[in-house]
């Protein structure tokens, strides 16, 4: 029997690494091995040699396999502990930074705009961006060929008669229209549009609207409801002005001014060296609206006002240019 001690064996299993041990296996139990071909000989032995041979051989062949599989689980052990050495992860280190987003500056504005009319028990009114000129302009006491349509040029629709809305307003004529002949108080925020395009104007920009009708309501109402919003909205001490105004849908009209919260008045290029600041549009709804809306203007009185909301934006966070808000750039965005 042409075997070596066992001991030999198992010095070169325990020299082996991983490739090697596979070598090992085949070049001694293989089919052609040398261990295989050890016992295939057996049976040409006499049956008492055999008997001892055989179980030298097989104790031999067992000892061999043991070992080999035990050196096989020691490379697997040793390969995954150096494995999990390198991929350790170090919980001490700097995380990756996640760049939280939040509100953009106009909705944060229409959010406190908003919240300010209904504490004082506005009710909340949508209506459509593309509106018929009847809402747009006829029922809110523009005719066809007035001239004051010139300041709010709009984007025709091709399909006649069908524009982008150039101002909240035309939501009055339509909540009056569910409300009517009963009283109404109602904001109406929303995307409007216009043809201009400067640092001061923007093709798409937002409005708030608001209209209240009930019986005896007076411009000493709408003073009132405007001195506690912009008191709200800009400070108590904040000083107002109400300068005569022209609106087609409002008679007599006003428009609101703040002192400027810039120069406290001393005068500055925001103001434009009046120390006041623009605000809002508003006064007392004409007759002639009453009456498109559904109502009896010998019964019931309304004030409306309207707002740029992009203006209240710029004038609380001194933006200089309104574009920015449309522009959707992160430089800017990110220093709300
Ligand atoms: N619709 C006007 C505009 O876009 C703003 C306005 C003025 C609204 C007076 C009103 C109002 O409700 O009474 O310029």
């Amino acid at each position: 029997m042409p075997t070596r001690p066992l001991s030999d064996y198992l010095a070169e299993i325990d020299g082996a690494d991983r490739t090697g041990l596979e070598a090992l296996r085949v070049q001694w139990l293989g089919r052609h091995g040398s261990l295989t071909a050890a016992l295939r000989e057996l049976g040409t032995l006499g049956p008492k040699e055999r008997r001892t041979a055989g179980q030298e051989l097989n104790a031999l062949k067992q000892a061999v396999e043991e070992r080999l599989l035990a050196r096989q689980r020691q490379l697997q052990a040793q390969a995954l502990s150096s494995r999990l050495d390198n991929e350790r992860v170090d919980l001490s280190l700097p995380g990756e930074p996640v760049a939280l987003g939040h509100p953009h500056p106009l909705a944060v504005t229409q959010e406190r705009l908003v919240s300010t009319f209904v504490a004082m028990g506005f009710a909340m009114a949508v209506g459509p961006e593309v509106e018929d000129d009847w809402h747009n302009f006829e029922a809110l006491n523009f005719p066809p060929d007035h001239p004051a349509r010139d300041m709010q040029d709009s984007f025709a629709l091709a399909d006649g008669g069908w524009l982008l809305r150039t101002h909240t307003s035309p939501v009055q004529i339509r909540a009056m229209q569910q409300a009517a002949p009963g009283p109404l108080r109602i904001i109406a925020p929303g995307r409007v549009y216009r043809r201009d395009d400067d640092a001061t104007h923007a093709s798409t920009f937002h409005q708030i609207e608001a209209l209240v009708i009930d019986r005896g309501v007076s411009m000493a109402h709408l003073k009132a409801t405007l001195k506690t919003f912009a008191r709200a909205l800009f400070g108590a001490d904040v000083p107002l002005r109400f300068r005569p105004s022209y609106f087609p849908f409002t008679e007599p009209s006003a428009e609101l001014d703040i002192g400027c919260l810039f120069c406290q008045q001393a005068g500055c290029a925001i103001c434009k060296l009046s120390g006041w600041l623009e605000v809002l549009g508003s006064g007392m709804v004409h007759p002639k609206v009453l009456q498109a809306g559904g109502y009896d203007p010998e019964r019931m009185t309304g004030f409306a006002f309207g707002l740029g909301i992009e203006r209240i934006a710029m004038l609380y966070y001194q933006i200089p240019d309104i574009r920015l808000m449309l522009q959707g750039d992160l430089r800017f965005l990110s220093q709300f």
